[in-house]
């Protein structure tokens, strides 16, 4: 289904394979997940951190999906009934939390490419709606951080966060990647 929507959409949906269960462990290490969290996912694709978020917060919480993807958000919405999913573009979240009655985030989970962040200011978006002790994290191709869009990436979410560091590189995850970690958002 991914392949399907990769060639329906290349830029959008970036990839054509799911995240590895090493990548969403990476992915999630950084979060505070114990007890009742508000959750938020950019770019849910597949639904393997959103299987992951749902194990973690045990039916405490709440935990919102947003996927621009039709099919993909309709998949996540009948695989996860107890997930408010969300079908809208991430440029959207204020907008997204405010119809949902959330006023800050204790974590962001990213699975969103750069055609994303090119086309608003993603960064920005998410510290806003973090709470002060709050966590983002980004998965970010390995051995791409020259190319333009991945040094704006890294530059705009530098300028939003007072911390931003990376994980180690995730050889077991196709193609290798790393986590992007941002904490103190401005
Ligand atoms: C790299 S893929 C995620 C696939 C992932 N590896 C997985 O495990 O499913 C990026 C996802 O972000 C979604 N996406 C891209 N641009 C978006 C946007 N502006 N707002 C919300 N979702 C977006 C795509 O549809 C796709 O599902």
């Amino acid at each position: 289904m991914l392949f399907q929507e990769f060639l329906r959409a290349p830029t959008r949906v970036a990839t054509v394979t799911a995240s590895s269960d090493a990548l969403v462990t990476a992915m999630l290490a950084p979060h505070r997940l114990d007890g009742p969290r508000v959750v938020v996912e950019l770019g849910a694709g597949t639904g393997r951190v959103t299987g992951a978020l749902q194990g973690h917060l045990r039916g405490t919480g709440r935990h919102i999906a947003v996927e621009i993807n039709p099919v993909l958000a309709e998949r996540l919405a009948d695989r996860h009934p107890g997930v408010t999913v969300v079908r809208a573009d991430a440029a959207r979240l204020p907008a997204v939390l405010g119809e949902h009655g959330v006023d800050r985030a204790d974590a962001i989970v990213s699975l969103l490419p750069w055609a994303a962040y090119a086309a608003a200011p993603v960064p920005r978006l998410v510290a806003d709606a973090l709470a002060p002790s709050g966590t983002f994290t980004q998965a970010t191709l390995r051995g791409f951080h020259l190319l333009a869009p991945a040094r704006r990436q890294a530059e705009d979410l530098r300028a939003a966060f007072g911390s931003l560091t990376a994980s180690p590189t995730v050889w077991r995850n196709l193609p290798p990647a790393r986590v992007l970690i941002g904490r103190e958002p401005h």
